[in-house]
């Protein structure tokens, strides 16, 4: 990869340690209102970013500061030679490093000398300046809008960090790294690489020229411990009771549409979901890149491939859906429907591979049913809108939309029923919608999501599977009241 290395300029580091020391809050200099420091030596943007951290931190980021010029100085292109032996590479900057920390005059316990160290190769040989990020376990997602740009998003929220590349070439070095590992390549010719490490983070990259202003690089990071039913309850994401409901209908077979726009948390929902599929059914997972993370045994993952260079060797969602209808499968779960694939998706449903789940990216119940309809049209036939819609509203039961409220939550503000024909329209029915006007909950947050009062059809077909759902589960609430003395009522709207 060629690089614009400059001896004694570059030195591959990061400003300050990032999400790992500090909070990345408001004050970070690398901020979207900060104002571009491009023409600023490395150690004018460390000491920007250090103006804020506590004297020993300081002390400390000069060790590594020094420790990291040292090998830097001391193997200087070796790092951007491919042909070098990672290991022999790593010993040879573990030695530097030792000898640089011997050499320092700073007293040091053993634990802050070993943090140095650890930060300082970090740095050098692994994923650079956001190697440190990928660690930080309370960090969701890393977002690098160039050299000089990298976000995190943290408990919800998107923070900037103080993290920096050194120029433009370290950031396009660190992603050819980061892509390498899982045997794919990026350049201008092929300036698109969406992937999944080793960890089972997903990544995507994209450079100039599709992408103005970039590289761009986006991390999804793996949750280790994916979140369950309670944590989506504790996070007020759903109320219990709304799990209770679509544990039932997942075990009573229902056909479930997960539906929200980009980044709310359908994924999430998805795994959550495909956990209540008892153990003892076969389940065939179809993924762009795989997510889920199933605790059943019997399971079967399917990624597709994208084509290679030449244009060849595509494996698509809907070849391997195709592929699983012959694995003699119980359920099919599709990561994503983006495409031709919903229209063998419904056939399935419609031709008993019931309790099927997937998710479509939609800003409302209503959309999501108009972007499946769509994507049946999309698979290639020309087929008339009513029986499009027909097969719609013949295949999927529930439709469960998630949105993003302001304040960074990730909330389902709809269970909605998929019913019959109505003239030429499919019939929804919201069982369970968002009340943005109703108070707070226990937990402090604002808006609520409450039962209609609308009992749907598909509880007789859950109880001749042998489910029974309390009925009080979808008896309208009345909200908690407030100081005026008024409460909501889902159904008669504010009460005296
Ligand atoms: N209910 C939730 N509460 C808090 N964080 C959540 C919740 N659901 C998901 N997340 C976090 O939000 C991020 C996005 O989640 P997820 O991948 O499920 O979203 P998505 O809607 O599938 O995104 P995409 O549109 O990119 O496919 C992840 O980092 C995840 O850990
Ligand atoms: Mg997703």
């Amino acid at each position: 990869m060629s690089t614009s290395w400059e001896p004694g300029k570059g030195t591959a580091s990061s400003s300050g340690d990032g999400g790992s020391r500090s909070q990345p809050g408001a004050s970070a200099t690398s901020g979207p209102t900060a104002p571009p420091s491009s023409n600023k030596t490395l150690y004018g943007r460390l000491q920007e970013g250090l103006a804020s951290a506590d004297p020993r931190t300081e002390v400390l980021d000069g060790v590594r500061e020094r420790a990291h010029r040292r090998v830097i100085s001391e193997l200087g292109p070796v790092f951007y030679n491919n042909l070098v032996d990672q290991n022999e590479l790593r010993a040879r900057v573990a030695r530097i490093v030792q000898a640089a920390l011997q050499a320092e005059r700073t007293p040091m316990s053993a634990a802050e000398a070993a943090r140095v160290a650890q930060s300082v190769t970090d740095d050098v040989l692994g994923f650079g300046p956001i190697e440190r990020l990928l660690h930080d376990t309370s960090i969701s997602e890393i977002m690098v809008n160039g050299p000089e740009r990298v976000y995190i998003e943290r408990n919800g929220k998107i923070l900037p960090t103080k993290v920096t590349f050194v120029d433009e070439a370290h950031l396009r070095h660190v992603v050819g790294r980061i892509v390498a590992e899982v045997g794919r390549h990026i350049d201008e010719s092929s300036p698109m690489v969406d992937a999944r490490l080793a960890d089972g983070s997903r990544v995507n990259a994209i450079y100039p020229p599709l992408a103005v202003g970039g590289p761009f690089l986006t991390i999804r990071k793996f949750a280790a411990d994916p979140f369950t039913l309670d944590d989506l309850v504790g996070f007020g994401t759903l109320t219990p009771q709304v799990g209770e409901l679509l544990r039932a209908c997942v075990q009573g077979r229902a056909n479930l549409l997960v539906s929200g726009g980009a980044s709310t948390g359908k994924t999430t929902l998805l795994n959550v979901l495909s956990s209540f599929i008892p153990p003892d059914e076969r389940i065939i997972t179809i993924e762009d890149a795989k997510e889920l993370q199933l605790r059943q045994r019997h399971v079967v993952s399917l990624e597709s491939r994208p084509a290679n260079t030449e244009g060849k060797g595509e494996v698509a969602i809907r070849d391997l859906l195709r592929n699983a209808l012959r694995m003699r499968p119980d359920r099919i779960i599709i990561g994503e429907c983006r495409s031709g694939e919903a229209l063998d998706m419904l056939q399935a449903m419609n031709t008993g591979h019931d309790g099927s789940l997937t998710t479509v990216h939609a800003n409302s119940p209503r959309d999501a049913l108009s972007r499946v309809e769509t994507m049946t049209l999309m698979a290639g036939f020309d087929l008339p809108m009513r029986a499009v819609r027909e097969q719609v509203s013949s295949a999927l039961d529930v439709i469960v939309h998630l949105s993003r409220l302001r304040d960074g939550s990730r909330r389902v503000t709809h269970v909605t029923e998929v019913g019959h024909m109505e003239g030429e329209m499919v019939l929804l029915q919201d069982i369970f919608a968002f009340d943005y006007r109703s108070g707070a909950d226990g937990a402090g947050r604002r808006g609520q999501l409450r039962a209609t009062g609308i009992r749907p059809h598909f509880t007789e077909r859950l109880a001749d599977r042998g489910i029974h759902l309390d009925p009080a589960i979808f008896e309208p609430q009345v909200g908690p009241p407030r100081v005026d003395g008024r409460s909501y009522s889902s159904t008669a709207g504010w009460l005296k």
